[in-house]
């Protein structure tokens, strides 16, 4: 049994769809967030400046005893998972290669479309994941900056919304893709908006969920994993932020579903 935490950071909110996959795939461990609301977003920076705040992010949760540490931001996954797995000696988990595992495993036609951040997409780290479970793939990948905006303004299931798809999604529709992977925390919130336009045949891989599932196979595979107490009760996530965003939480209690009664504001420098 191990009562550790579980460490997990992203540039804000958006990773909040992640925690709150790993919330219900393993409702016993105790979870710190680490939101860094006062740098992002990180999706337009460079690697350098991405690199350098996911450093830091990473000592802050280390700080708190954290286990092992999740990246739930797909941009600090693309560009910095590598010097983070050098730096810190604990189990690191990037949403990247369990989404690329899935969409590889899901594709019948093999030819897979990622979404994501302009950084993202630029890294090509989907691509090369994706590729790496099979040659004979095709991936195209497809920057779709507006969305961030629009599932942040609450527009999920919105005309705009919609319309923004279609001109993001037409070159991946007309590529015929049978996989759309949702490269992005907040994309899984669009996900009707999504799948309508993309239309039944196209499967939609979401990132988060497969990373759970990852971290929760990695806990218990090295023997890290919080044991059952009988008890059914949530541990509900330790929540910290690098400022005092106006929206966070309002939108963080609704992608999360549960209250968030404690916020930590922390100064990372
Ligand atoms: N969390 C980021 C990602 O998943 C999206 C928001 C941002 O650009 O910071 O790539």
């Amino acid at each position: 049994m191990n009562r550790q935490p579980i460490g997990v950071f992203d540039s804000g909110v958006g990773g909040l769809t992640v925690l709150k996959q790993l919330v219900l795939r393993m409702p016993r461990e105790r979870l710190v967030y680490l939101g860094d609301t006062a740098r992002l977003p990180y999706g337009t920076k460079s690697k350098e400046t991405v690199l350098k705040y996911s450093m830091k992010n990473a000592s802050f949760l280390l700080e708190k005893g954290v286990k092992c540490l999740v990246v739930a931001c797909n941009t600090a996954s693309s560009l910095a998972l590598d010097e983070l797995r050098k730096n810190f000696d604990m189990p690191v988990i990037g949403v990247i290669q369990p989404g690329a595992k899935k969409a590889a495993s899901a594709s019948r036609v093999r030819r897979i479309g990622v979404i994501g951040t302009l950084a993202t997409v630029r890294s090509k780290a989907y691509e090369e994941a994706i590729e790496s479970y099979g040659s004979d793939i095709e991936v195209t990948s497809v920057p779709c900056p507006l969305f961030v905006a629009l599932a942040e303004e609450g527009w999920v299931e919105d005309e705009v919304t919609r319309r923004v798809a279609e001109r993001y999604l037409r070159s991946l529709k007309d590529k015929g893709i049978d996989v759309l992977v949702l490269g992005c925390t907040h994309y899984p919130l669009l996900k009707p908006v999504l799948s309508q336009v993309m239309g039944k045949d196209v499967a939609l891989v979401d990132s988060a969920e497969e990373a759970a599932n990852e971290v929760a196979s990695l806990l218990r595979e090295k023997g890290l994993a919080a044991e059952e107490d009988g008890s059914r009760e949530m541990c509900a996530p330790t929540v910290c932020l690098t400022d005092r965003s106006l929206h966070f939480l309002e939108l963080g209690e609704n992608i999360l579903g549960l209250p968030l009664n404690e916020v930590e504001y922390v100064d990372l420098g």
